[in-house]
């Protein structure tokens, strides 16, 4: 398997036809869902005793399974958080997996490390977190929450140790990701949602908190705000809420998983001010960063107290601490040992085209949304359901009921045109059935906005 033979090199070559073809693609087909039944007809048995060939295992995932796989870079894939990653970065990603470089400590990883941490300094620069603020690439939003969490909870234990075998309790609003109620889960913490989708405002924590029993006050010990929520793109009150948290003594995690790219944008950076009082931070590379997956990011106030929370012990890895090469080790700031050097893509591409660059793409996302709503606006049967924040979209089309949106949506994709998948607004209460937007492709047009929306007339 592993010496050169001929074969391995134009199957090299095909493969990398391949993904020279994709990358340079501006409008991929947008790949539709088969059922399971319908791909194992065509693919028959692929994993045999013998090996099927990788000419045959090619031919099989370029003419069938990628056909059957959305592209989520497709310039009218504005469903659920799409993805835009730079060509720049895609290639890079071929370069890293290529490298076989173990990302999880400075001894094996150095120079690899080192190069993620040149990107990661520039997302620490757009938080105003203070000097020693710091942090590490993850699998994505979910580890990088998991992992702010648990270092939130072991802090709170480490400052008074009779809380060892107290359940903590989380705060958050309605619009938090569904990551965080899950995290809780996993966890074995409980959670308190604050307040609807709209705003998560300091005074509603303050209120939220008075109302508590003294037990439950010191019990919780996170509050998790939103920076850009998933559903529609709002920012809580950083500022507020950072403030209340301070003056209590409680870990404050903003998850800009999906919203953090818009840090960079000049025309958005104001929405974001109370960040800076943030004990933790969660920013996917992955969503609004032009990433390919995984990456997402955590970063801390304190990255110490994420080390002592999350580093993992053994004595077949003392070694790595011993090396007269000391570094910086990914693996302790984070709930996963092994792992690529997964920031690099993000770095190639942040040094090849700068950051400016990036800036200018943020604000393009940002403004698709204004254009959108503007057209929205326009058409005579739409209507905004709220104004469009960060790159999200709330729409109705007059007259539609649920199932009227779930054909659309089905009518879109399946043509392979578009990909836009209704929501719904104001999931706590009274929930209405919208369509929604939601911009990261610089590449999507005005013209494709207005296509889309005639499929709605
Ligand atoms: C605000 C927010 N937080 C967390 C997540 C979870 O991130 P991931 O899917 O990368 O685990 C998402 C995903 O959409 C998100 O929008």
């Amino acid at each position: 398997m592993h010496n050169v033979d001929i074969d391995v090199v134009e199957l090299t070559l095909d493969v990398m036809k391949f993904a020279i073809a994709r990358i340079t693609d501006a409008e991929p087909p947008l790949g539709v869902p088969r059922s399971e039944e319908e791909l194992k007809a065509l693919a028959g048995e692929t994993v045999t005793a013998k090996g099927i060939g990788g000419e045959t295992a090619f031919k099989l995932f370029r003419e069938v399974l990628v056909k059957a796989s959305v592209a989520i870079d497709h310039p009218r894939h504005l469903a659920f958080v799409p993805a835009s990653p730079t060509r720049a970065a895609v290639m890079f990603d071929l370069v890293t997996s290529a490298a076989s470089v173990h990302g999880a400590f400075w001894l094996e990883g150095a120079g690899c490390i080192f190069a993620e941490n040149e990107a990661m300094r520039w997302l620490v620069s757009l938080t105003g977190l203070p000097d020693g603020a710091f942090g590490v690439f993850t699998t994505g939003g979910t580890a990088a929450n998991l992992s702010a969490i648990v270092t939130a909870r072991e802090t709170w234990r480490d400052r008074h140790p009779e809380r060892v075998g107290k359940r903590g309790l989380i705060i958050t609003s309605a619009g938090a990701h569904s990551s965080v109620r899950s995290m809780a889960k996993v966890m074995d913490a409980d959670l308190l949602i604050v307040g609807s989708e709209e705003r998560f405002e300091g005074s509603a924590l303050r209120k939220a908190l008075d109302e508590l029993s003294a037990d439950e006050q010191d019990r919780v010990f996170a509050v998790v705000a939103t920076g850009g929520t998933t559903n529609a793109g709002i920012i809580d009150d950083l500022q507020g809420l950072g403030h209340v948290c301070r003056g209590r003594g409680i870990w404050f995690h903003v998850d800009a998983a999906y919203g953090g790219g818009a840090l960079a944008a000049r025309s958005a950076r104001h929405l974001f001010d109370g960040i800076e009082l943030a004990d933790s931070i969660t920013i996917d590379p992955h969503k609004w960063l032009f990433s390919p997956y995984d990456c997402g990011a955590v970063i801390y106030r304190h990255p110490e107290l994420a080390q002592k929370a999350l580093a993992q012990e053994g004595s077949y890895l003392d070694y790595f601490h011993e090396d007269v090469a000391k570094g910086f080790c990914p693996a302790d700031y984070q709930i996963q040992l092994t792992r690529r050097v997964r920031g690099l893509p993000l770095w190639f591409s942040l040094a090849m085209h700068g950051t400016d660059r990036y800036e200018q793409a943020f604000e393009r996302g940002i403004e698709l949304a204004r254009i959108a709503g503007e057209m929205i606006t326009g058409t005579g049967y739409t209507e905004l359901v709220r104004e469009p924040s960060l790159s999200c979209v709330l729409f109705r089309r007059h007259g539609w009921t649920p199932e009227d949106y779930k054909q659309w949506t089905h009518y879109n994709h399946h043509r392979g045109f578009a990909l836009v998948a209704p929501t719904k607004w104001k999931s706590y209460g009274s929930a209405e059935t919208v369509a929604r937007f939601c911009f990261i492709n610089p590449d999507t047009t005005e013209n494709d906005i207005a296509a889309i929306l005639e499929t709605m007339r």
